[in-house]
């Protein structure tokens, strides 16, 4: 495809200062040949974004926020802008992962203006869809996800400041993963539609997929067509599972 593998790793509320340890055996744990074929990004919790940052100085890992509020500042106490993660030496910034759309109640509309914060800071966002199990057994999967990316996606969008993450919702820490041929259905419709928005740039922006990626299943996962790389949670936060995801690309 031309297109970069990213293997992204999004620790959710989970970590203290201690996890910086984990930080620095993956960055350890990475090989030459590695990190020549893919690009490696962890997302912690705010709080350890700067010590994330440090600990990764010169190395090949990327750090990134999971959420940003879409303002540049202003009095949204608690929030944190896109601008403020990019200060801190984060590149790219989750918007609209389905746990944000569920417990707090986040629109398209409102993962569209994430995403324009996103990049009006120079953060290359990752923008999360997915339908849950109600409504693939309604048969409407490729409807939900094609409405959430297109109303999601800023106009204009490059592979620069946007990457498409699939997670459909019931595979999310549940253990269950869509069959190959399924994941492959949704890539493939995901990018028909990429094409209608962006034209020519759809074929270089990467669409991940993540829901209960482990590494007993990534070879298998990343091996189908148009699946450029993994948004991995719960394996994300062992330094050995993390790796062993990645090296499905060695
Ligand atoms: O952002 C990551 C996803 O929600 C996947 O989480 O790997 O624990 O299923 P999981």
């Amino acid at each position: 495809s031309g297109r970069r593998p990213l293997v992204a790793g999004n620790w959710k509320m989970n970590g203290t200062r201690a996890s910086l340890a984990t930080v620095e055996a993956i960055r350890d744990g990475l090989s030459p040949a590695l990190v020549e074929a893919i690009d490696v990004l962890i997302c912690p919790p705010a709080t350890l974004i700067g010590s994330c940052v440090a600990a990764t100085y010169g190395s090949p890992i990327a750090i990134g926020g999971q959420n940003l509020h879409a303002r540049p500042s202003g009095a949204f106490t608690g929030s944190i802008s896109a601008e403020m993660l990019a200060d801190l030496g984060a590149k790219y910034v989750i918007v609209g992962h389905s746990e944000r759309r569920a417990y707090h109640h986040e629109t398209d509309d409102g993962v569209h203006a994430k995403a324009l914060g996103a990049r009006r800071a120079g953060l290359c966002g990752i923008i999360c869809v997915g339908e849950t199990m109600e409504e693939r057994e309604q048969g409407r999967a490729l409807s939900i996800v094609r409405a959430q990316l297109a109303i999601g996606i800023p106009k204009g969008a490059t592979a620069e400041d946007t990457v498409i993450a699939y997670e459909p919702v019931w595979a999310i820490g549940s253990g269950r993963t869509p069959t190959p041929a399924e994941i492959a259905e949704v890539h493939a419709s995901l990018r028909e539609m990429l094409d209608k928005l962006v034209g020519e740039e759809a074929a270089k922006i990467r669409i991940l997929y993540g829901g209960s990626v482990k590494p007993g299943n990534a070879r298998e996962l990343m091996a189908v067509e148009n699946v450029d790389g993994a948004l991995v949670g719960g394996a994300s936060l062992v330094a050995e599972d993390f790796l062993g995801i990645c090296n499905a690309y060695a």
